[in-house]
C-alpha cells in the first residue's frame, strides 16, 4: 500500500464528508429511489440484473425501524411498476436488530411477505460477527415460509461458514457467498487474504455439492475463475447461480461476465445516508479515494 493509501485508509474517518462525496457518486445511485430506479433500467438495458439498497444501518429508535421497513415495501412496489429486473437487500439492523430482535423479525417477514405477493425476493445482508446467528435464524424461519422469496448472505472470511453451510443444507439453500468487510477480531476471522480465499472457494464447493443457489459476489478475478471451475465441475445450468458486484465496481470484468453469457446482478444501494456506505468503501479501497483526491488536488 502506497503512502498515500495508507493515510486514506487510516484517516478515513476523520475525512470531511463533501471530500467522501466526491468519489462515493460512481458507487452510489443517487439520494432518492428515483435515481435508484434510473440506474437500475440503464443495467437491465446491459442485460445486468439488480439489488436494491436504502442505505441507512445501525440506527437507533423502532421509529426509524418502521421508517426504513416502508420503504422497503416501497422499493419492492417501485420495482413491480417500473417492471424491473431487480429485487431488494436489507440489513438486519436497519429492520431493528438490535433494538428487539423479535421486532425486527417481524419487519423483515412483513417486507419477505409483500415481496412473496409480488413474485419477488429479499436478500438479507450479512453485517457483523454479533448479527450472524441472529440473521442466520431469521433465514430458517423465513425460507420456511416463504421459500424461493428469501435468501441472506455468507462471508469466507469467518471461521464458521462451512459449519454454518452444513447446517442448513437441510432445507433450499439460497446465499450471496463473500469475503466479508466488517473488521472482525482473529479468534473468528481468517485475516490471511490467502486463506479467506481459499475458505471462499471451500465454502462454494460446499454450496455448489449441495445444489444451493449461489449468488457469486467478488470482483476478485483468480474466485471468478475458481467459481467458473465450480459450476462447470456440479454442471450447473446458467440460471442455477448468479454473479454479484457493486455498483462502479471493475465495469470491465463484470461487461467480461455478461458477454461470457452468465447472470449477473449489481448492487444498487441509494439514499441520503450515504456517508458510512461511502467511508466503508474507501477503507477498503484506497485507490479510489486516490483518484478523487488527484482530481481535486492534482497530485
Ligand atoms: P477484493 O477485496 O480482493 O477485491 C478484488 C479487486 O476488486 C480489488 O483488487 C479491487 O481492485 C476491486 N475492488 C474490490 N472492492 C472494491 C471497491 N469497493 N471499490 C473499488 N474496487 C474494489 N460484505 C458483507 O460483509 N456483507 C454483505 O452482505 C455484503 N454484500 C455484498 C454484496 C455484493 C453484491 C458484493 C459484490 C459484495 C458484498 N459485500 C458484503 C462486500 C464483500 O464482503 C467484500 O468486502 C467486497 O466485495 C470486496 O471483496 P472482493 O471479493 O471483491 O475481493
Amino acid at each position: 500500500m502506497g503512502l498515500l493509501n495508507f493515510l486514506i485508509s487510516k484517516s478515513i474517518m476523520y475525512i470531511p464528508g463533501p471530500i467522501v462525496g466526491l468519489f462515493a457518486k460512481s458507487y452510489i445511485a443517487g439520494p432518492n429511489l428515483y435515481d435508484a430506479v434510473r440506474v437500475t433500467h440503464e443495467l437491465n438495458n446491459k442485460n445486468i440484473m439488480a439489488t436494491i439498497d436504502i442505505l441507512g444501518e445501525f440506527i437507533s429508535t423502532k421509529d426509524e425501524a418502521k421508517y426504513y421497513k416502508e420503504r422497503c415495501i416501497e422499493i419492492l412496489d417501485t420495482i413491480d411498476k417500473e417492471g424491473l429486473d431487480a429485487n431488494l437487500s436489507l440489513k438486519p439492523t436497519q429492520m431493528g436488530l438490535l433494538l428487539d430482535k423479535s421486532f425486527a423479525f417481524d419487519n423483515i417477514r412483513e417486507i419477505v411477505a409483500h415481496a412473496k405477493s409480488l413474485n419477488n425476493f429479499v436478500r438479507i445482508d450479512m453485517e457483523d460477527s454479533p448479527c450472524t446467528d441472529d440473521t442466520l435464524e431469521f433465514y430458517r424461519k423465513l425460507r420456511e415460509e416463504f421459500p424461493g422469496h428469501v435468501g441472506t448472505v455468507l462471508q469466507s472470511y469467518l471461521r464458521r461458514t462451512p459449519d454454518d453451510i452444513l447446517k442448513l443444507a437441510d432445507g433450499p439453500m439460497n446465499f450471496r457467498l463473500c469475503k466479508g468487510i466488517y473488521n472482525e477480531p482473529r479468534k473468528i476471522a481468517y485475516k490471511d487474504p490467502y486463506i479467506v480465499n481459499r475458505n471462499y472457494t471451500y465454502s462454494l464447493e460446499l454450496l455448489l455439492k449441495n445444489r444451493a443457489y449461489v449468488g457469486i459476489a467478488t470482483h476478485d478475478e483468480k474466485l471468478v475463475f475458481e467459481a467458473l471451475r465450480l459450476i462447470e465441475k456440479y454442471d450447473y445450468k446458467k440460471d442455477e447461480y448468479e454473479f454479484q458486484m457493486l455498483l462502479g465496481v471493475d465495469e470491465e470484468l463484470r461487461d467480461i461476465i455478461v458477454s461470457a453469457g452468465h447472470r449477473l446482478r449489481v448492487y444498487v444501494p441509494f439514499g441520503k445516508d450515504w456517508l458510512p456506505y461511502s467511508r466503508r468503501r474507501l477503507k477498503e479501497n484506497p485507490n479510489i479515494g486516490r483518484h478523487a483526491l488527484r482530481q481535486l488536488f492534482g497530485i
